[in-house]
């Protein structure tokens, strides 16, 4: 057993702790006690989370005789809908959800990012405590406030920041969670490193295995630098209009542009795409003269190295700098027709680069293999 941490999201009146601890939904009734209206807590969840983890989290709030009005969604991205939010924002004022009230996301990112936005709006904003459980939403999607749902004209594009009051953090909900989907969740904690912490990518080039493996102390401590580095950012820059919050985009807008290409779909999970994106931010550096090549070979052959498919041959996607660029323009980032890159001069020293030609991209995918 790891020790437990405590990192605090430093934002004013919106402040808020973050705990991780193994076994923490355990002690789920101790830990929202005093977030419960007459001892009761509303949580939704979705039906694979609630299958895998619902008993322990039930069985810790039985504890301390809290009781539980569990909504239970269907799993998967289609959750993220405007059908399932209005229905859910009926639920809650049906079971007379108040403005002081809090709710509890308790599942992935999806289920995060739904419930999230649904307290932003439902009595014009509630409370709410994130329970995330996969790796992903316990390095990422948990923490800094952003929700949303998907819409047809593209995903995450209606939303509001609307921070959590707490975030708990058990890292043995992971035990139940598929591989793939923790290595995808991995992506996004070599992220950290490659942005801004090079000791923290050397750390995970000797422990990322043992992380995948399950090891309590690997997980507990990328979690820990993860959150502690997203903390920082979304202290320093809430919504994103400082520059700093960008960053966490590194990998993101070429990824963006391959998972569009496999259509949102299960050929290519976000945190998969962010990986070959992130391979691919760090080949363009070091085509443009700002990072050495051995840089970004070892950014390459840590991902390889993890089982991620690094190339575009490796996804099955056709090396057409055209088709890919179009979709980095139809990502919401863009402003003014130019796409802000996030680039490297080095790993740990990424920077936000909006003066690059989506023309030389196009180039530089082209030749790509
Ligand atoms: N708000 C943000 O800042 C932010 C950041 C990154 C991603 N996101 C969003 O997060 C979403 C992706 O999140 P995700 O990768 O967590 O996907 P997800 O929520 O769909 O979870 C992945 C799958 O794992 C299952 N699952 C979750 N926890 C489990 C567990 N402990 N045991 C067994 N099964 C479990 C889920 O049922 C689901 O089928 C996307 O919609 C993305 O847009 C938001
Ligand atoms: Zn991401």
């Amino acid at each position: 057993m790891t020790s437990p941490t405590r990192i605090d999201v430093a934002l004013d009146e919106r402040s808020y702790p973050i705990f991780v601890e193994d076994a923490l939904i355990e002690r789920a009734g101790e830990m929202l006690a005093s977030f419960a209206r007459d001892a009761r807590v509303v949580v939704i969840s979705d039906e694979q989370v609630w299958h895998a983890q619902g008993e322990r989290f039930m069985d810790g709030l039985a504890r301390t005789q809290l009781t539980c009005e569990p909504i239970i969604l269907p799993p998967g991205e289609p959750t993220k809908s405007w059908p399932v939010l209005t229905a859910l924002i009926d639920r809650l004022l049906a079971l007379g959800v108040e403005r002081k009230d809090h709710v509890v996301a308790f599942g992935g990112g999806v289920i995060g990012d739904l419930v999230g936005f649904a307290a932003a709006i439902v009595n014009r904003g509630c409370g709410f405590v994130q329970i995330p459980t996969t790796l992903l939403a316990q390095v990422d999607s948990s923490v800094g406030g952003k929700t949303a749902i998907n819409v047809s004209a593209g995903k995450n594009l209606v939303g509001a920041f609307h921070q959590p009051s707490a975030v708990l953090i058990d890292p043995t909900c992971l035990d139940t969670l598929p591989l793939r989907e923790v290595r995808a969740g991995y992506a996004e904690v070599v992220k950290y490193g490659l942005l801004g912490d090079a000791d923290f990518f050397a750390w995970c080039e000797a422990n990322g295995e043992a992380l995948l493996q399950g090891d309590s102390a690997a997980r507990h401590h990328a979690i820990e630098t993860s959150v502690t580095a997203k903390a920082a950012i979304v202290g320093e820059d809430e919504r994103e209009t400082k520059g700093a919050r960008a960053l966490l985009n590194l990998g993101h807008t070429f990824g963006h542009a391959l998972e569009a290409e496999t259509g949102f779909s299960d050929r290519l999970l976000h945190g998969e795409a962010v990986a070959a994106g992130m391979a691919l931010a760090f080949d363009f550096s070091a085509a443009r003269g700002l990072c050495s090549p051995a840089e970004a070979e070892r950014v390459r052959k840590h991902l390889a190295d993890m089982g991620f498919r690094t190339s575009l041959a490796e996804i099955g996607i056709v090396a057409d700098g055209k088709r890919l660029t179009e979709h980095m323009l139809h990502d919401k980032k863009k402003s003014g027709g130019r796409v802000p890159f996030i680039l490297a001069r080095g790993i740990g020293e990424a920077f936000v680069d909006k003066s690059v030609e989506l023309s030389e991209v196009e180039r530089f995918l082209d030749g790509c293999v």
